[in-house]
């Protein structure tokens, strides 16, 4: 970290950059309901004075927020996640260096093809008389395509020929050369899945949505998707190659943010390289909280086009690779609360004795209610081993920031996320300084608990 540098000089470079490209819209390329704004990115830039020497960590990167935001301002960042949708995605984001006429000349040959079996899947059982009258339009076979429904789809989240239509997309993508260009197809084809061609609404969590269902034009949304990346990454190639732009580099890592150190210092060549000697300068994050989002449903079809939760094996390997923040990911085998003593901790401890009695006078025998208190117990437990993994690889001086909301969605008992966690990274952890500002607050998500506040947490590493 540099902190003798100027730090209103790199403050203008930031804004210069960002001038220049703020126009395009690359953020929506892929989002989903969690996501968060890259301004809360370029605020916090600001403020803690990161300069374009640092390195930025994101540990809980999801489409890409952070990692695309510090590349606008020229800062290096790395962003991990365990989520493969959201990998691809935050890599498809920053890396600009595409080849655009391979893309261009992929899309023209994918688009001519799926245009007639598109429309021919449109007007089966749809025939009217004057179709028999007009000159028979020879029929394509569909023989070669499998179009059974996807075992772990939710039900009735996508309609019949909707499912048709993405099931031959998939074959034909799945058919070009596994290299960056095809990725592009790749994230414009999991991008329209929840936004516009499947039955779901997001509120935040995902909920079947009867009133969308029917046919798609799923043409039209993955030509207009395409056509978007097209023109976003003309203006930033035409950005990347002015003198005076410095972008920065950015690394996309798929991987438990427990388990993050050990794994950056194995694999990362950002880290490792000789401008960041192995050290992290800054971290900025959201992560889960005990709030009972399931990531993996919210992003079921993506996960499912790309392949990766064709089984609940599949499925299972990314949820159990997730912090353990809602009742629907806890295992019998998870032991991380009591590997760290987690109730040794007041809140905690208090928090979960009133769940358990709670449990015991209510007499709660069945559904999720009685996972509660686990939650809490190995969510914060899993939050430790993230920091202790932090904590290893961050330098001196150097700051984290952690966007997340307080819970009430336990029988409204209120979890103030923040300034636990604030207290086991001080006092169990090390990290020092712990300040905790109000970043806005939320609606609630029932109607019996008052707004939710969203915090930033911010945690010092003590200088050396
Ligand atoms: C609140 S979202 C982050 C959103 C992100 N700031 C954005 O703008 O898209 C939390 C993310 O944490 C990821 N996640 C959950 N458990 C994780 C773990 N153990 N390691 C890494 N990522 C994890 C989820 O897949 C999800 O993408």
């Amino acid at each position: 970290m540099n902190t003798t540098q100027n730090n209103e000089v790199d403050t203008l470079k930031h804004q210069s950059n960002i001038g220049r490209l703020n126009d395009v819209s690359i953020h929506s390329w892929y989002r989903f309901v969690y996501a968060y704004s890259d301004r809360v990115i370029t605020g916090l830039a600001d403020e803690f004075g990161i300069t374009q020497d640092d390195l930025i960590l994101d540990p809980f990167n999801g489409t890409g927020t952070t990692a695309l935001a510090a590349k606008k301002l020229g800062i290096d960042a790395i962003g991990t996640d365990t989520s493969p949708a959201s990998v691809l995605s935050a890599h498809v984001k920053t890396n600009w260096d595409v080849d655009l006429d391979e893309f261009r000349e992929r899309r023209t040959e994918l688009l001519d093809t799926l245009e007639p079996i598109f429309r021919q899947i449109s007007s089966e059982d749809n025939k009217t008389l004057s179709d028999f009258t007009d000159e028979e339009e020879e029929e394509i076979s569909l023989e070669k395509y499998d179009f059974s429904e996807p075992e772990k789809t939710p039900k009735g989240w996508l309609s019949e020929k909707p499912l048709k239509k993405m099931k031959v997309l998939r074959y034909h993508v799945e058919e070009m050369p596994d290299d960056e260009v095809t990725d592009l197809f790749k994230l414009a084809m999991i991008a329209i899945l929840p936004e516009d061609v499947g039955n779901v609404r997001f509120g935040p969590e995902a909920t079947r949505d009867r009133k969308q269902e029917g046919d798609k034009d799923v043409l039209m949304f993955f030509e207009q998707k395409l056509r978007q990346m097209e023109d976003d990454l003309e203006k930033v190639q035409r950005t990347m190659h002015k003198d005076d732009v410095q972008l920065g580099d950015v690394e996309i890592i798929q991987g438990d943010a427990r388990k993050i150190g050990d794994k950056l210092k194995e694999e990362s060549e950002l880290l490792n390289s000789e401008k960041h000697e192995g050290e992290i300068d800054y971290l900025i994050t959201s992560p889960p909280y005990p709030a009972e989002h399931d990531y993996t449903r919210n992003q079921r079809l993506e996960l499912i086009w790309l392949g990766a939760a064709d089984s609940n094996k599949e499925l299972q390997k990314i949820k159990k690779s997730n912090i353990r923040s809602h009742t629907k990911n806890i295992y019998v085998a998870d032991d991380e609360g009591e590997q760290v003593n987690i109730r040794e901790n007041d809140h905690i401890d208090e928090i979960v004795t009133k769940m358990e009695n709670y449990i015991e006078e209510e007499n709660v025998s069945h559904g999720f209610g009685n996972y509660y208190p686990r939650v809490i117990e190995e969510y914060f437990a899993g939050m430790q081993h993230h920091f202790e993994q932090v904590y290893d690889i961050m330098a001196p001086g150097g700051k984290a920031a952690y966007v997340v909301g307080d819970s009430g969605s336990y029988w409204q008992f209120e979890v103030p996320t923040a300034k636990i966690l604030g207290e086991l990274a001080e006092n169990r952890v090390g990290f020092a300084d712990t300040e905790i500002n109000l970043w806005r607050n939320m609606a609630a998500t029932t109607a019996d608990y008052d707004d939710i506040k969203e915090n930033i947490l911010i945690l010092t590493m003590p200088e050396e």
